[in-house]
C-alpha cells in the first residue's frame, strides 16, 4: 500500500541519509521532506534522489504553524519521523532562543498537527528522533538506557529533553501514537564541520590549529550515522515499538583526544605526511561551559528486541568519512563558507 511519510530536516546530516535510505528502500512510499534549509540543511546532499518518483522537498519552518498545516493538508501524511532541529550544543549556548523555537515550539506544532491528523488516519505515527544528551552527563562506569531519568544539563539537551516530554504527553493525554528514540553521537558523510570528527578532518587537511576542549578527556560514544538511520527504519517498521522509547548507541567510547590523535594520525597516512605532523597542531582551549563529561549508550534492548547490531567498526567508519570528506572539499567549502567563518572565528577567539 502506498504511504507517505514526512520526514522534518531531512536536508541535514541525518535526515539527508534517513530520506535517502527511505526513498531507495521503499518505492511505495512517497516521502516528503519538509527543511527550513539553515546552515545545516543542504539540498546538495540529497542530489541523487531529488529527481525520485517518490521523493518531494518543501522549505518549511515548523515553527510557522500556517506551514506546517498546510503540508499536512497537502500531502495527507500516514507518519512523521521528525528530526529537524537545532543540534550544535556550542551554538546553544551562544543562543539558546533559537533552540527553544525549532526545538520546542517547531515539535509542538507538529504535534498539534499529528493530533488533527488522526481525524484523517486514526493509526497515524509520530517518530522522534532525540539524542541521549537528555540524560545528561555520566560517570565513569553506568550506561544509560530506556529507563534512565531525564537529566538535561545544555541548553541543546533541555530543549530535546522538553520536546521528548511534550510527545510523550501527547501520546498520553491524546493518545497519539508515537515513538522516540535517543541515539549516541553520529559521524560520516555530510556532517557539518563544525562537529567534532568533520572539523578535525577539515581543519588538519588544511593545516589548522586543532581546537581541543579543555583536556580532551570527555567521552563520547561514536556511531556511524548510516547504522542510526538503519536503526529508525527498523524500528519504525516494528509494530510493537508503537508507544516504546530506544536507546542507540554502537558501544564504541572514546575520549576526544584519542580520536584526535586517531585522525591525526590517519590523515598524515592518506596525506603522505610526516608521522606525528598533524598532531602538532593540537591545541587545548579553554572548556566549553558546563561541558558534559561522558555518554554511553546500553543498546540492548534494541539488539534483544528488533536484532540491530552496527555494521561498521570505528575504524572502518572513519576511513569511510575521511575519504568522503577528502573527495568532497568543494561540499565542505561552500557550507562552511559565509557565515560559518564568523561563527568560528567569534567561538575560536572566545576560548583562546
Ligand atoms: P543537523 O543540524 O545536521 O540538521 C538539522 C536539519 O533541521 C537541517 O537540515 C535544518 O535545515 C533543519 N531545520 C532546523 N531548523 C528547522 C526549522 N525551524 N524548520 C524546519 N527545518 C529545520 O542535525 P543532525 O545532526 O542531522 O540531527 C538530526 C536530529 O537527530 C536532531 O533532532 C538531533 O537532535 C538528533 N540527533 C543528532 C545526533 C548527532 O550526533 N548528530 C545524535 C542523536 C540525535
Ligand atoms: P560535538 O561534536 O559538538 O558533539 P556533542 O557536544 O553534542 O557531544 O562535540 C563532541 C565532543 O568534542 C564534545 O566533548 C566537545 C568536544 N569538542 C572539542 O573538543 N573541540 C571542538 O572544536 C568541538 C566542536 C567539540
Amino acid at each position: 500500500m502506498k504511504k507517505t511519510i514526512l520526514i522534518t530536516g531531512g536536508a541535514g546530516f541525518i535526515g539527508s541519509h534517513l530520506v535517502r535510505r527511505m526513498v531507495n528502500r521503499y518505492p511505495d512510499y512517497h516521502v516528503v521532506n519538509i527543511d527550513k534549509l539553515t546552515y545545516a540543511g543542504n539540498l546538495e546532499n540529497l542530489k541523487d534522489v531529488e529527481n525520485a518518483s517518490n521523493y518531494t522537498f518543501r522549505k518549511i519552518d515548523i515553527v510557522d504553524w500556517e506551514q506546517v498545516k498546510s503540508v499536512f493538508e497537502n500531502f495527507n501524511p500516514d507518519a512523521i519521523i521528525h528530526l529537524a532541529a537545532e543540534s550544535h550544543v556550542d551554538r546553544s549556548i551562544e543562543n539558546p532562543m533559537a533552540f527553544v523555537m525549532t526545538n520546542v515550539v517547531g515539535t509542538v506544532n507538529l504535534l498539534n498537527a499529528a493530533v488533527q491528523q488522526l481525524k484523517h488516519k486514526p493509526y497515524f505515527l509520530f517518530y522522534h528522533v532525540s539524542t541521549d544528551e537528555v540524560f545528561g552527563s555520566l560517570e565513569e562506569g553506568g550506561f544509560f538506557n530506556e529507563k534512565t531519568p531525564y537529566d538535561p544539563q545544555s541548553p541543546y539537551s533541555a530543549s530535546k529533553a522538553s520536546s521528548d516530554h511534550f510527545v510523550r504527553a501527547y501520546g498520553n493525554t491524546y493518545q497519539l501514537p508515537y515513538i522516540i528514540s535517543n541515539c549516541s553521537n553520529n559521524y560520516g558523510p555530510y556532517q557539518f564541520p563544525e562537529k567534532l570528527i568533520p572539523l578535525m578532518i577539515y581543519r588538519i587537511l588544511k593545516n589548522e590549529s586543532l581546537p581541543v576542549y579543555g583536556q580532551g578527556l570527555n567521552v563520547r560514544d561514536w556511531l556511524w550515522v548510516e547504522d542510526h538511520v538503519a536503526a529508525i527504519d527498523l524500528i519504525f517498521h516494528a509494530p510493537q515499538a508503537v508507544g516504546q522509547t530506544f536507546t542507540i548507541g554502537g558501544k564504541n567510547e572514546w575520549k576526544n583526544i584519542d580520536i584526535v590523535h586517531l585522525l591525526c594520525d590517519l590523515m598524515d597516512h592518506k596525506l603522505k605526511r610526516p608521522n606525528g605532523s598533524s598532531r602538532k597542531l593540537i591545541t587545548f582551549v579553554k572548556d566549553r561551559a558546563g561541558h558534559d563529561l561522558r555518554y554511553a549508550i546500553d543498546p540492548s534492548h534494541l539488539e534483544n528486541t528488533l536484532g540491530w547490531k552496527p555494521s561498521l567498526t570505528f575504524e572502518e567508519g572513519l576511513h569511510k568519512t575521511i575519504d568522503w570528506y577528502l573527495a568532497n572539499q568543494d561540499w565542505v567549502n561552500r557550507v562552511t563558507s559565509g557565515e560559518y567563518q564568523l561563527y568560528f572565528e567569534r567561538q575560536y577567539q572566545s576560548r583562546t
